[in-house]
């Protein structure tokens, strides 16, 4: 893309100054591009090559938490982060199954699915959404009744951005134990890496659903034998105590050798920031901070893995990682299962139930700027995706609408049919991408929210 910047930024305080922005740009024939927490994977919220506006959210974050109803209404300008603090701060029994990075923004985040280490027990963010504050194309603002049940159920999974602006959220948050257990586990292929691998995709969908055992894998220099390997870094949260923990592992998994030492308990709101990279009494207060921890060139994609990936495949991936030597490179298996699949495939558009084991995300950033540099590990990206292939979902190859890819298709700048919008429309929703289009077709019918990979109306 070769992007034009915006003509203008709005930075709403109030509602009134949402609708005015929707009028004006209508008026005036330019586009409007949403930004909650601008972590969108392809810049859609904040980059167009068309003449367009940035609503930013970021002034309307006000949380309202209600601890006797375990519900809380959100404003989408607000971060995981602030939501995460915000409950903390009011019960530590209570929480919400969100993403893991604090500065993640709750606007695109929650209309678009919402995975995170909670998941397994809890399904994801949108799974939890009762009800929603959106301005429609008209100008209206609208509650989850008078909305309707169809525009409502494609705000929570279809990402929000094709049907109007969500300015709240409300949510059921969730009752978690007062104490938590975390762990890091590293193996190297010195260390049978490939094997456990192997044998965690055996376990992870299956395993106690209070236990989400998460997978990094990267190329890194291990300290112990200074060489360089592949490192398997087993990542995990269970809801509850180690000596509950220990036996589970041991038994359905003692390849893993999990000892106590390896484990530490805490409550839920410090697992948010061991899993987000902070070393232990980093103060709370680091949740409210909206600056992104990510490197500035950023390439993802994702899969999703039903059958398990044999050995010969894994070793193929290693081979990859060896490539991208800079420790910048890594794919990250998230386990399914549990919960998950208590929802059908058509609950809410995010279709990703039972019969995944895990999904892949796979990810690339680099520091130097530079089309050469960008197009050498864009390119590494891609042709790890295409060997991929035969180890994945197939018809379609589904993918995570939340790690946005444009190479998977994209619309055209003025009409899109149907046909060409279901080359990526069935990757990330099945066959709720019908019923999604409809609902465009009926709230938005003259294509007003767009971006690359709006669901586009039928013409
Ligand atoms: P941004 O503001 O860029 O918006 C994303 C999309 O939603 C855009 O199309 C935008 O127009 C639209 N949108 C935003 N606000 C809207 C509103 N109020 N109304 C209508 N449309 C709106 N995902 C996950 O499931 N689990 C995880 O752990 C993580 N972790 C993670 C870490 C990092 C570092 C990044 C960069 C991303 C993730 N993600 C993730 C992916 C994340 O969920 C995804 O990028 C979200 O769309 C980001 O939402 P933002 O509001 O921050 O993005």
């Amino acid at each position: 893309m070769s992007p034009m910047k915006p003509l203008v930024i709005v930075t709403p305080f109030h509602e009134s100054q949402i609708q005015d922005a929707i009028y004006c740009s209508k008026k005036s024939g330019i586009q409007i591009r949403v930004r909650s927490g601008g972590h969108d994977y392809e810049g859609l919220s904040y980059v167009s090559e068309v003449p367009f506006a940035i609503v930013d959210m970021r002034n309307l974050r006000s949380i309202s938490i209600d601890t006797k109803d375990k519900t809380a209404w959100v404003e989408t300008g607000a971060t995981l982060g602030q939501l995460y603090y915000t409950i903390a701060s009011k019960s530590r029994t209570l929480a919400f199954t969100a993403g893991v990075c604090p500065t993640v923004g709750v606007g695109g985040h929650m209309s678009g699915g919402g995975y995170g280490m909670l998941s397994r027990r809890h399904g994801i963010a949108a799974d939890h959404i009762i009800d929603a504050k959106v301005i429609d194309v008209n100008g209206r603002i609208l509650d989850r009744k008078s909305m309707g049940e169809d525009l409502f159920w494609a705000i929570r999974g279809g990402g929000g951005t094709s049907f109007g602006i969500v300015v709240a959220f409300k949510i059921e948050l969730i009752v978690i134990p007062q104490t938590v257990t975390v762990f890091n586990v590293t193996r190297t292929l010195e260390q049978n890496a490939t094997q456990l691998v192997h044998r965690w995709q055996y376990v992870a969908d299956k395993i106690d659903e209070n236990l989400l055992l998460r997978l990094f894998l990267r190329s890194f220099t291990s300290s112990r034998s200074g060489k360089r390997t592949i490192g398997a870094f087993f990542t995990s949260l269970y809801l509850g105590r180690v000596d509950d923990l220990l036996p589970i592992v041991q038994e359905k998994f003692p390849e893993l050798g999990l000892v106590k030492e390896d484990c530490t308990e805490m409550p839920w709101i410090e697992s948010v920031l061991f899993f987000a990279g902070f070393p232990r009494n980093t103060s709370l207060d680091v949740l409210t901070s909206r600056v992104p921890l990510v490197r500035p060139y950023f390439k993802g994609k994702s899969d999703y893995a039903t059958e398990p990936i044999p050995e010969h495949g894994l070793k193929g991936i290693w081979k990859f990682l060896d490539e991208e030597t800079e420790n910048r490179a890594e794919l990250q298996f998230s386990p399914y299962g549990g919960r998950l699949n208590d929802y059908s495939e058509s609950e809410i558009p995010f279709p990703h139930r039972a019969g995944n084991i895990f999904m892949i995300h796979y990810v690339v950033s680099w520091d130097k700027p530079g089309k050469k540099e960008s197009e050498r590990h864009v390119n590494w990206i891609r042709k790890l995706y295409s060997y991929m292939a035969p180890y994945v979902s197939k018809s379609p190859r589904t993918a995570y609408f939340n790690y946005r890819d444009l190479d998977i298709g994209m619309n055209n700048e003025r009409n899109t049919s149907f046909k060409q919008a279901s080359v990526w429309g069935f990757k990330y929703f099945k066959i709720n991408f019908r019923r999604l289009v409809r609902v465009k077709t009926e709230v938005d019918p003259s294509n007003f929210f767009r971006n690359e990979q709006s669901i586009p109306p039928l013409s």
